[in-house]
């Protein structure tokens, strides 16, 4: 999503904002802006593109100024267009603002504003508070008051920073927003991995309170005035550092990284979870993307081994189930901890009174903040925006929630580790099946059982990477409707490994190529079935596949967007951390 930044402090801003803005790039890049404060005057640059070729191409590092703010955006109101980028200056050119969120009575303000002589220059909502904080600054010279009395106006959700004369505001309504500090430097973001190498101390600000900072001071409120006090926590710093190492992207590195990121997950805050967990009847468990899909693999773990009741919904779709009562809980899982849609999934539940438990990457995250019990992966920073390593993370998270529920080993995540290594060092086999896909524009991806999720993912990681359409499906759907599409020139994946599904894929895969299709098996044995054949290792326990089937398929999806001369790390039009409706 949107990236907002601020900074004040000892040093000129424009290269620090540039610099935290380019790390932050994953959360939204369709265009980037800066202003910064010199001389009593605002001077702002903004532009489509990315952090790099804006910087080039406008010269956002020579901005003078102490004080900054900076934006990398991801539309929502208003297309992608130079004028709809962030900063937004207010008419009179003393306020600047960056946000991240979206202010949904942004018309009817704007009206209001038009009416009494005030002009707009773009179709974003943004644009609306710099000028509603020069409304209410004009009419009560007093910058408490003008934060307050604009808020009030404002409906939606939202964070905002803004350069407001010689201060810097950081205004947070229910998204995410940090203070980070370093001697005298003082900055403001909405992640704090942008920041991370900058700071050494954080603040993790409320919803509905702003910050009013300059070099000495920093004074916190409620929306309603009241004073906050915030303490101070020191930054730790994560297993990851935020370099791509010799990868060419940081989606590769994440690929690569799993086989000591799934090491790395917190198991103790999951048996604590589980603990939990095990006295509640029915779980509802949501999540967004790909996180939806380890809830289906967790429906199928739990409702196959735990007898609980079990739905997998995506967190959109969570409203209120009939049979929600206090014997029910919801549990999150998400990466970031800060998709919109699973934040306010997880507010009806609190709403309900229901128990709200997340399983997440981040653990400062606004969902971390809300569950009564957070069970954490740990796997380290994910900067690719199509999630890799959380995946398998997330997996072996629910094999553990499960293995102490019945109190059972299910996997050996050690061995599991050996075995994506293995198959890590098969890349080029998966570097020549892309050469063989790259000029397919559909592709249809099946399993059966567990297995479906890992398809359903494939055919995520296939659209998000590599821009062709993927369909997943159950084994044998194809037959009641999809075979009309089928010719010699299709291309069919099937997660097909040697354990209770097989038998029944393999008719699929029969009648499948007796209409012309090409299949290509993913499995632990080959068969003469499969025209390509992309290998897992063996192993006794079957258990294991669908913790490692994907890392071939993750693999193929990156390798068909290079094949395709894409960006995996910034597939078009997408965000790491989707944090509005
Ligand atoms: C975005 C990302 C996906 C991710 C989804 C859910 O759409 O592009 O890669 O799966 O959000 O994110 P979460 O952080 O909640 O797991």
């Amino acid at each position: 999503m949107c990236s907002v930044i601020g900074y004040y402090g000892d040093h000129t801003a424009a290269p620090i904002l540039i610099k935290c803005l380019k790390k932050m790039e994953y959360r939204g890049y369709d265009s980037v802006g800066i202003s910064t404060r010199h001389d009593n005057a605002i001077i702002t640059k903004k532009k489509t593109g990315m952090v790099s070729e804006v910087n080039k191409t406008m010269k956002l590092y020579k901005l003078p100024g102490k004080i900054g703010i900076g934006h990398t955006r991801w539309a929502t109101h208003g297309n992608v267009t130079d004028i709809n980028a962030h900063p937004h200056v207010s008419n009179s050119g003393r306020i600047s603002v960056v946000h991240n969120g979206i202010i949904e009575n942004y018309i009817e303000i704007r009206n209001n504003l038009i009416e009494i002589g005030y002009k707009f220059y773009s179709d974003t909502d943004s644009e609306v508070i710099a000028n509603l904080l020069q409304y209410n600054f004009e009419k009560t010279p007093n910058i408490k008051k003008s934060i307050m009395n604009t808020v009030i106006k404002l409906r939606g959700q939202y964070a905002f920073i803004t350069i407001f004369e010689n201060k810097l505001l950081a205004v947070r309504y229910h998204r995410p927003l940090i203070i980070g500090l370093k001697d005298n430097d003082r900055f403001i973001s909405s992640d704090i991995f942008g920041v991370s190498t900058e700071i050494d101390k954080v603040i993790h600000l409320e919803d509905r309170s702003f910050s009013i900072l300059d070099k000495k001071q920093i004074h916190s409120y409620g929306f309603d005035g009241h004073l906050i006090k915030y303490t101070m926590t020191n930054i730790k710093r994560g297993i990851s550092t935020i370099s791509k190492k010799n990868y060419e992207h940081f989606t590769l590195k994440e690929i690569f990284e799993q086989p000591e990121s799934l090491l790395q997950i917190d198991v103790k805050s999951i048996s604590e979870l589980s603990r939990i967990a095990s006295k509640i009847k029915r779980l509802y468990i949501i999540g967004s993307g790909t996180s939806y899909n380890v809830a289906l693999i967790a429906k199928y773990l739990i409702g196959k081994y735990c007898g609980k009741i079990v739905e997998a919904i995506v967190s959109e779709e969570f409203t209120i189930f009939p049979n929600m009562d206090k014997d029910s809980a919801v549990i999150a899982i998400s990466q970031s901890g800060e998709t919109a849609d699973v934040i306010d999934a997880i507010d009806i539940a609190i709403r309900e009174n229901i128990h709200a438990y997340a399983i997440l990457n981040v653990p400062t995250s606004l969902l971390a903040m809300k569950c009564d019990s957070v069970a954490k992966i740990n796997c380290g920073l994910e900067i690719g925006v199509a999630a890799t390593k959380s995946f398998t993370s997330q997996i072996a998270s629910i094999y553990i929630f499960v293995e102490k529920i019945i109190r059972r080993k299910l996997i050996d995540l050690p061995h599991t580790s050996k075995l994506i290594s293995r198959i890590l060092d098969n890349e080029l086999e998966i570097i020549n099946i892309s050469q063989v896909l790259k000029n397919t524009l559909n592709i249809y991806v099946l399993g059966k059982g567990i297995h479906y999720p890992i398809a359903s993912e494939c055919a995520l990681k296939l659209k998000e990477l590599s821009k062709i359409h993927a369909e997943s499906m159950f084994g044998g759907e194809l037959k009641h409707g999809a075979f009309t599409l089928i010719n010699n020139n299709t291309y069919i994946i099937v997660i097909n490994p040697q354990d209770e599904t097989y038998e029944d894929m393999i008719i699929s895969v029969n009648e499948i190529k007796s209409r012309g299709a090409k299949i290509i098996g993913v499995s632990n044995t080959r068969s003469k079935l499969y025209d390509y054949w992309i290998r897992i290792p063996n192993s006794s326990d079957e258990t294991v596949f669908p913790l490692i089937e994907m890392v071939p398929l993750q693999l193929l999806a990156y390798y068909l967007s290079i094949e395709k001369n894409l960006d995996p790390d910034h597939p078009k039009n997408l965000a790491k951390s989707v944090t509005v409706k």
